[in-house]
């Protein structure tokens, strides 16, 4: 049978000007890598907008760079609901209150469930410190130092069902260097992630990504 094929059309341009896309970013901490989208698309390299921030941590200092650049940065707490696909379903409540296209995970230490995913169909991205399928799940800096693997890096990949399965978008190689600890590893990783996730995100709101099968394919 052959694979199953995938594109999102946007609509480019409403009254003839061209539409930014539309973009929301689930956090649970520092947001650094929310920071190299929200400046990608500040800058104009992506023709987009963050248009809601939101995390499950009330202390994720993701939630201070959103409202620094007057983006609703919203604390929606999963300890408040009966379970995850419950809270997934306030999640896409307040999506759409805001009219978000894409859907960035971007460090939300939460597995998404199809209550999500079925809503934003092949419409939200994660960053995964490690090329996949190489090392999924957490710890993916020290599972790459303990197996001994002489490259790691990161992966943009759409999410899927599965934890870090879904069809890989990006990915950059970064060295593992001989003295290298979690702490350095993980920061060269980062320096990598901040350009390789805006270019993702980038692609996507060009309409130039495909989904067929597995494969991610960029025109
Ligand atoms: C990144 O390492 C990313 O790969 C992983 O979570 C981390 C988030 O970092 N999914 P930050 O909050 O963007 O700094």
């Amino acid at each position: 049978m052959a694979p199953k094929k995938w594109k999102w059309y946007r609509k480019q341009s409403v009254n003839g000007t061209d539409r930014k896309s539309r973009l929301g970013v689930l956090i649970s901490g520092s947001g650094t890598n929310l920071q190299a989208i929200i400046d990608a698309c500040e800058a104009g390299r992506i023709n987009a907008e963050v248009v809601c921030v939101i995390s499950n941590k009330a202390s994720a200092f993701g939630l201070e760079r959103a409202a620094k650049h007057g983006i609703p940065a919203i604390h929606l707490d999963h300890r408040n609901f009966a379970g995850r696909p419950e809270y997934d379903a306030e999640l896409v409540k307040t999506l759409n209150s805001h009219s978000v296209e894409l859907v960035i995970l971007a460090g939300f230490m939460r597995i998404v469930t199809p209550t999500l995913l079925n809503a934003f169909n092949n419409r939200v991205m994660n960053i995964h410190p490690a090329l996949l399928p190489a090392f999924p799940g957490i710890d993916a800096q020290k599972q790459a130092l303990e197996y001994g693997v002489k490259v790691s890096g990161c992966s943009v990949h759409f999410v899927d069902a599965g934890t870090d399965t879904g069809p890989v978008i990006l990915q950059s190689v970064v060295p593992v260097l001989e003295n290298d600890t979690v702490e350095t590893l993980s920061e060269r990783i980062h320096v990598e992630e901040h350009k390789l996730y805006p270019e993702a995100v980038r692609l996507f709101c060009e309409g130039r990504l495909s989904v067929e099968g597995r494969r991610v394919r960029i025109s």
